[in-house]
């Protein structure tokens, strides 16, 4: 099986004026990579950062931690070459942001970065089929994309099972609620890489909450290769 359980921990609910210093802690922590959100007051209610934020964070951070940029912004054509110049690694985009998913991933791919595509709770799975070959990652949002610490949709694993049964090696992504109490659903699924943000940050013990959702999601993963 080609996937392997990574974790991501969410940077938005930390402390933000520490940014270099939460995510180096996260990847002491045993993080797998850092999920960082874009938002641009116009796709989302709500409003983040932006690349030069990325490019003094890579900067703090150095060269290793894999940077997931979750674009949640309205335009995702005119941030690829900045987020690539800045240091991003992986660049998923809001299927329901642009009219041309395609010239969009050939662009993201041209900038030397992976894709990742994402849809909203009101955007059926399916929609996501058409481009399942052509990209690295499939995030499935299981809250509305905004804000942290909101409430798990358990109604979103269906569409998770779906992908895990028609694409059997792409890496699948859930974000949104997911932290001990949620993952066992995430991971039976078939989801692999796994956003946390209040549940891993908000924890006094953020290390243990990290390898806690590791495991959970290395045993489903080993338990559906050993069913097949
Ligand atoms: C929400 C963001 C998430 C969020 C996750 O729109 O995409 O990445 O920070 O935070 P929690 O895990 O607290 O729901
Ligand atoms: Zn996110």
């Amino acid at each position: 099986m080609a996937y392997t359980a990574k974790i991501g921990p969410s940077i938005l609910s930390s402390n933000l004026s520490c940014l270099g210093a939460e995510c180096v802690r996260m990847m002491a922590c045993g993080a797998d990579y850092l999920h960082l959100d874009v938002m641009d007051g116009h796709f989302v209610p709500n409003l983040t950062f932006g690349h030069p934020m990325v490019e003094c964070l890579r900067k703090s951070v150095g060269p290793d931690p894999f940077f997931d940029m979750h674009m949640m912004v309205s335009r995702p054509e005119q941030w690829v070459k900045p987020m690539s110049a800045a240091g991003a690694n992986q660049y998923t985009f809001h299927l329901e942001s642009t009219t041309n998913p395609g010239n969009l991933i050939k662009e993201i791919r041209e900038a030397q970065m992976k894709v990742g595509l994402a849809i909203k709770p009101g955007t059926t799975v399916e929609e996501i089929a058409p481009w399942a070959n052509q990209i690295d990652m499939a995030l499935v949002m299981t809250v509305e994309p905004g804000f942290g610490g909101q409430k798990f949709m358990d109604d979103m694993m269906p569409k998770v099972s779906w992908l895990r049964s028609q694409f059997p090696s792409l890496d699948i992504q859930v974000d949104g609620g997911v932290g001990p109490d949620t993952i066992h659903r995430c991971a039976e699924a078939g989801a692999n890489m796994i956003v946390s943000g209040s549940a891993v940050i908000g924890n006094e013990d953020p290390r243990s909450v990290i390898a806690l959702l590791r495991t959970v999601v290395s045993e489903a993963i080993q338990k559906r290769s050993l069913d097949r």
